[in-house]
């Protein structure tokens, strides 16, 4: 078989495997979204039997076509490495046996059942044995993929290829000490008022501004919808269906609208992944934390920008002519970017939020590679809390009970979310060193040059290449924290009005 129709072949069987997926996605979308709560069991019985088909699929049809690939010499760059990618998925999926699947299936939703009535309860002891037991089943897991280093690094790779320990000790141990430092400068600081977001507001107004809002960022209504849901989360149909929901709550406007930018960020991504690659690795995001950078770019580093709120300030104030009365740009912006060591880390602000991040990845850690027993793990938080935010955890509910993640298996995640944020920054001074200040983009209503920029240097590459290796190809170089935290620091400066730190070297 020629070389050109083999790959035809081969992206034939991805393009159906896709097609799957798309079911699989639209079903999960439905149960969230729409489905009557008593179709739960039998849609769970639906959604097993797609997947399996899937995966029979995926293992019958594809070894074939990839064997049928080994002479790459007959196929174009791009090719190569759409079928180095499925190469390296491939291996990865088969070295785990099916018994050991089908176990942390279970475990994981036992895991996560058990852990919904121990966080109601505020009752570690009683999650503490299926947490035990996922974390033998995620060593497992380790063991099958194989390491160098560490156990941990073989679970990182399942979200964030390529990444080790090594790696992210060296950012996090630094991001901790800088971010500690910037806590406490701001702590000296004038603390803004806030309380005057919290106002109650009609929530079929607040809905419709967040659409409003959709429109401005360039969201094209005619390839996506936006939906409610209590906890908001973005899915896709392939690039031509991407669905956010967004979470209203009436006496908290700006969490809808932030919400929504935030949602809008991975719907982009998704929306400009390439169509004629539909299945292929090309046209699949390449990691959580590339995921995340886009979110995170669009949230924090467009839409907390004092340029952003002063764009968006008089469609708020016709909105909301109450809300607002008698508080000016600076003080909604400063509002916007209010820092506080709290207990929860998805209501944690910009700063805070990675040092909630920074715990859990050493707790993991520390659980993984045998250091600390699941017995001592709710001392080690609170410890840590202490040590890191400086705040007495009341109690295992609002402490290491408040995330799912531990519980359904998913070990190694928490990092990609911070680095989300670090590589968002990055993008954001390559943009500016390319495009000008964002600042003056969001002003002159410039927008679509950044939508264009993003979908150039990032999105159209889909996973052809890790966080890292885009990240030198875009910006020249890895991953660099400092930009992150100078950026978040001239920032607080503004917000907070302390004096600019006295360079020390
Ligand atoms: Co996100």
């Amino acid at each position: 078989m020629p070389a050109s129709t083999a790959y035809a072949e081969y992206h034939r069987c991805l393009s159906r495997l896709a097609d799957l997926d798309a079911a699989l996605a639209l079903l999960n979308w439905d149960q969230e979204i729409m489905m009557p709560k008593g179709a739960g069991p039998r849609r769970a019985g639906q959604l097993a039997t797609l997947a399996g088909l899937r995966h029979q699929l995926y293992l019958t049809d594809l070894p074939p076509l990839l064997a049928a690939l080994e002479d790459a010499a007959e196929l174009d760059e791009i090719q190569r490495l759409n079928v180095a990618r499925s190469r390296t998925d491939f291996a990865k999926q088969s070295r785990l046996p099916a018994e050991l699947v089908a176990e942390l299936t279970r475990a994981a939703s036992e895991g996560q059942f058990a852990w919904e009535a121990a966080k109601e309860a505020s009752d570690f002891a009683a999650f503490a044995p299926f947490l035990e037991r996922i974390i033998d089943l995620k060593r497992r897991q380790a063991d099958c993929y194989g390491f160098e280093a560490t156990p941990y690094d073989a679970l990182l790779d399942d979200y964030e290829r390529g990444l080790t320990v090594a790696q992210l000790d060296a950012y996090f141990d630094a991001l901790a000490g800088d971010l500690r430092q910037l806590l406490s400068e701001v702590q000296q600081g004038q603390t803004p008022e806030a309380d005057f977001l919290r106002q109650v507001i009609d929530e079929e107004r607040q809905w419709k501004f967040t659409l409003e809002v959709l429109d401005l960022l360039g969201f094209d209504a005619h390839y996506g919808r936006q939906d409610r849901s209590a906890h908001p989360f973005s899915t896709a149909m392939g690039m031509e269906d991407v669905r956010i929901t967004t979470r209203l709550e009436a006496d908290h406007l700006l969490d809808a609208v932030y919400s929504t930018i935030h949602e809008f960020g991975h719907a982009l991504y998704e929306r400009n992944l390439p169509p004629e690659a539909y299945g292929l690795p090309q046209a699949q995001a390449s990691s959580l934390a590339l995921h995340e950078s886009q979110s995170r770019f669009w949230e924090n580093e467009v839409g907390r920008s004092r340029a952003f709120v002063a764009w968006i300030e008089p469609r708020l104030r016709s909105c909301f002519p109450d809300g607002l009365r008698g508080r000016s740009t600076d003080e909604l912006f400063r509002a916007l970017n209010r820092v506080e060591a709290s207990l929860i880390r998805t209501q944690a602000d910009e700063l805070t939020y990675h040092l909630h991040i920074i715990l859990r990845y050493r707790l993991e850690k520390d659980l993984i590679e045998g250091r600390l027993a699941v017995r001592q793990l709710p001392e080690a938080w609170n410890a840590g809390m202490k040590e890191l935010l400086g705040i007495d955890v009341p109690d295992d509910r609002r402490g290491v009970l408040q995330d799912v993640h531990w519980s359904i298996g998913a070990w190694g995640y928490f990092p990609t979310y911070s680095l989300g944020s670090l590589y968002a920054a990055q993008w954001r001074a390559q943009i500016e060193n390319e495009l000008g200040s964002l600042a003056t983009l969001i002003e002159h209503e410039r927008l679509a040059e950044v939508r264009a920029w993003l979908r150039e240097r990032i999105h159209s590459q889909g996973s052809l290449y890790t966080a890292d290796e885009l990240c030198r190809r875009v910006t020249g170089r890895s991953l660099d924290p400092d930009l992150f935290v100078s950026a978040l620091r001239s920032k607080l400066q503004t917000v907070y009005g302390f004096s600019p730190r006295p360079s020390v070297s």
